[in-house]
Parts: C-alpha cells; structure tokens; sequence
C-alpha cells in the first residue's frame, strides 16, 4: 500500500494496543501536532486507525493571582492592617488603615470590595471595622491560590479546590481556565496488515508551485487532501489598531460633510493655545492645573506683533461696547511660553488669525483628528495624552440649532442617536454645552465632547467678521461608544489590553 510519508510515520508510531495521543505520535515522528493531526485524520477515513476524542480542562493563576499567592490577597492585607489598628474593639479611620497596609492603586479598590463579602468587617462612612472572628487562614480564596501556585496548566479535575472558589477566583481575574481537546489513536486490525505487508512512501504535494505549473509536472503528481478540520497553529497577525481605525472613519466622515484637515505644532505657545482664546492669564488651567510646560526651548521665536496687540487690547479692555474684557495683567512673555497642547483648539488660532494658510472666506469647514496633553490623574475615562476631534464651522448667522445638527449628523454615522447637551462655560465660547453619550454595556452617561459658539472677544482680534461654531471631542469616548470598553486604559498606554485590541469590534 502507498501512502504520503507523514502518514507512514505515524502508523509506525503508533500502536495497536495502547492508544497514543497526537502529542506523544508528534514527538515521536518529529513532525508538527498540525501535521500529525492532519494525517491522523485521513488515516481515519481509510479506516487505519481509530481516533477518541476527549475535552481536557486546565486552570492557571494570571500574574496577578500569582502575586496574591505570594503576598496575601489586598482584603487580607486589609483585615491585617485593621486588626493592628484595634479596628477589632472600635471604628478606626480607613485613610489610616490604608496607609498602613501598604495597598496602592487599583489593589485599595479591590480590598474594599471583597472586604465585607468576605465578613472581614465592616466599611462605613469613612471608618472601618475588623469582625475578631474572622480568620484568613480559613479564607478559601486564599487557601486556593495557596494550592494552585506552582501548579501550571493543571487538570481541573486534579486540583483539591470546590467549583464554587474556582468560580470566583476566575471572576476576579485570578485564574484562567483553557480548554483543549485532546485526540488519542489507536492502529486498527486493517493497519497492522497493512504494515505487516509493508508501506511505500507516496510523494505528495502540498503546494502549487509556478515551476510545478510551467514544467506541466503538475499533471503528474499526486497533491495531499486539504483537511479545513485539522487544529492549526494560532496566527496572530497584525491588527490595524482600534483608534487608529476610529480615527480613520472619523476623518472619511469629515472629509464627507465638507471638511478640511487642519495641522499644526504639538508644543506650541500659551498665546496659540490659551491667549487667542481669551483665556485670562491667570485663568487655573494656565498655571498649575494641567499644563505640561516645555524646557528648553521655553519661549517660541515669533508672534505676529499686531496680532499680539489686538489680543493683549481684547483681554485688557474687552471688544465693543457691551464688553470689558478682564482688566487683568497682560504679559507678552508670560503668553510666549511653550507647552504641549492641550486641546487642539490651537490649531483653530492659528487657522483662523489667516498665520496658517492666509485668511479663509467664510463658509468654511475645518477639522483635526490630533493628540493633545493633559496632566490629568490616570483613571478609566482620562489619559495623559488623547486625540480631540477638533472642528468649526465659520458662516453667517450660526445658531446653536446648527451646531447641534451637525454633531447629530455627525454621531449618527457611528449609529449613536441618542446624545445630551448640557449647558457649559467656558471663556472663548458663548452659548457654551457639553456632549453626552450613553455607554452601551453600563449604561452610564459618558461626556464626549464641549463646543460653542466662539465670542466676539476671540473672533475680533483674530479678524474674523461672521460667526464661528465649534467643537473638541474625545476620540477615545467615541471608542468607548463605539466598541464598548469600559475603561480607557484598555484603548492604549502601558495597560492597553491585547486580547481586547486583537479582537474589539469597531461597530459603525
Ligand atoms: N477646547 C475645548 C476642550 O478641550 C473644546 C472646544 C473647542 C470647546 C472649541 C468649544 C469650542 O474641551
């Protein structure tokens, strides 16, 4: 009988009486598991051996039930550190409690919120107590890690842990199971024939290659059988990433509503970013607030010297005659300051003072899918550094009605209907709102977006006539929207989650 050599090999491997599994006939043969299940497969069909079949369940710690393996869970931590604290006869403060037990970041949430569950005591008002009764050598969670670290990749069934715990150690994320089929063969009495009679190895083909096709040797040889249910070998292979896919159709709706694309400088100066705005100079967001400040260089070359005048009039004296403009300090060298952007209605400045691309007539549109810089405290909805949708609209007579039109429009190509407005201040627009989406998995209103109508005090110096609507939107809240996560970190940064970037629907 002839048969393709990977099939040889494995009924040599195998045996009549103990059944053998595809791991154990690849070892044997030196050939890929692919390659082994592909031809124990076809061997079946024939009839050469007989395959069983059975589902194998794993578990494993993550690394972070490793890490409460080896250093106690954060509510045992936490109990420790109350009990220590005479949290057993009285109420103690919980900052201190905290403090002393060393928990930081996330771990202060999750002590929390496994704490009374677990009857360690009791969390109220700021103060928290330690029930004398409890005792973390008898928490099955614990003991559980205990058992299972060490024990990679073990058969559920051998582990001495009740499904209850199991249960809950994977929905805290301290656990992960993996399930795996497992095939066994075994030669039937027709291969052992076969094989006593002796095998010739058949040349199969696995590949049309173009010298097969050119030296019409094809039509000779014999090709191997595709087998679509053979287990391959998992490919990961690159991924356009979910912002970068968010962006891109952000920037084809844009473009498709008439929009043009603006660009401009990542560190740029306060007078770009903040005075141009009527920001007053001694507005908190320009001095500590939130501003990441730029060394060296520190000051920017060159201003327009008129335009500079006008603006510094504007925030001395206010424009026309129903204005008063802030009567604050006004220093050149002070708006001269060089700092990371952080919104890019810089860009919306600079376009409009005509230092970009000259004046521009109205009616125009423009736009920018760009990062800007916050120091704000990392938490699930806010990043150090994201991408605003900035864009404005300049026509005569602009009503609020128009403004929220187009962000009606706009979402709606995301398939998001049902978006908020809600009243809002801010120094360079008036009337002023905040965008709200509704999450779609929590429910949760999420701000997306602020915008307005820009002031007489911005447009004037800047030597705009008519009106001009405008906007910065989150483009990592559209893709919370968009995609369903439900916490930034997963989007990007150190934390971004892989499984979630492979696999993340963008749904539009
Ligand atoms: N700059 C504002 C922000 O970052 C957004 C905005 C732009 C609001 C233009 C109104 C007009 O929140």
């Amino acid at each position: 009988m002839q048969l393709p050599a990977q099939q040889v090999a494995v009924l040599e491997a195998a045996s009549a009486d103990e059944a053998e599994s595809v791991d154990a006939l690849a070892a044997a043969t030196d050939l890929p598991p692919e390659t082994v299940t592909g031809a124990v497969f076809e061997l079946e069909e024939v009839g050469l051996v007989a395959v069983a079949e059975r589902v194998d369940e794993t578990i494993a710690l993550t690394d972070e039930g490793v890490e409460y393996a080896d250093e106690q869970l954060p509510e045992v931590r936490l109990y420790e550190a109350a009990l220590e604290a005479g949290g057993d006869s009285d109420p103690v403060q919980m900052g201190r409690v905290i403090g002393a037990s060393g928990l930081e970041g996330p771990q202060v949430d999750i002590a929390l919120s496994n704490y009374a569950r677990k009857g360690y005591g009791v969390i109220d008002s700021g103060e928290i107590t330690a029930d004398p009764d409890a005792d973390p050598s008898a928490d099955a969670e614990a003991n559980a890690l205990e058992t299972l670290s060490g024990a990679d990749d073990a058969a559920v069934e051998s582990v001495d842990v009740d499904a209850d715990t199991l249960e809950e150690l994977e929905r805290r994320g301290l656990l992960e199971r993996t399930e795996s089929t497992v095939r066994e063969v075994t030669l039937t009495e027709r291969a052992v024939t076969e094989l006593m009679a002796g095998l010739e190895t058949a040349e199969t083909v696995g590949q049309v290659t173009p010298e097969l096709l050119t030296s019409g040797e094809w039509e000779d040889v014999e090709f191997a059988e595709y087998n679509v249910e053979a287990d391959a070998e998992t490919f990961e292979g690159g991924n356009v990433h979910v912002l970068r896919q968010m962006s891109e159709r952000v920037k084809d709706v844009l473009v498709g509503m008439g929009f043009q694309e603006m660009d401009g400088p990542h560190a740029d100066a306060d007078f770009w970013i903040n005075d141009c705005l009527f920001m007053p100079q001694d507005h908190p967001a320009r001095t500590h607030w939130d501003r990441f400040a730029l060394e060296q260089p520190s000051h920017i070359d060159e201003l327009p010297e008129d335009l500079v005048e006008r603006v510094e009039r504007a925030h001395r004296e206010g424009i026309g005659e129903d204005s008063e403009g802030y009567h604050s300090p006004w220093d050149e060298d002070f708006a001269r300051a060089l700092a990371l952007r952080g919104h890019t209605t810089s860009l919306s400045t600079r376009y409009l003072s005509g230092e970009e691309i000259g004046e521009i007539e109205p009616p125009a549109r423009y736009f920018s899918v760009e990062k800007a810089y916050r120091n704000d405290t990392l938490d699930a909805t806010h990043l150090l550094e994201f991408y605003q949708i900035e864009g404005w609209v300049m026509a005569e007579d602009l009503s609020v009605r128009d403004l929220m039109g187009t962000f009606e429009e706009f979402y709606a190509q995301f398939g998001i209907e049902d978006i908020q407005f809600k009243p809002h201040y801010n120094p360079y627009t008036e009337p002023s709102f905040e965008l709200f989406g509704t999450h779609p998995t929590t429910g949760e209103l999420i701000e997306i977006g602020n915008s307005g109508i820009f002031r007489e005090e911005m447009l004037d110096p800047l030597g705009v006539e008519c009106d001009v609507m405008a906007w910065g939107l989150a483009l990592e809240r559209l893709a919370m929207l968009t995609t369903g996560a439900e916490d930034i970190r997963d989007l990007h940064g150190t934390l971004a989650d892989l499984e979630f970037l492979r696999n993340a629907e963008v749904t539009y």
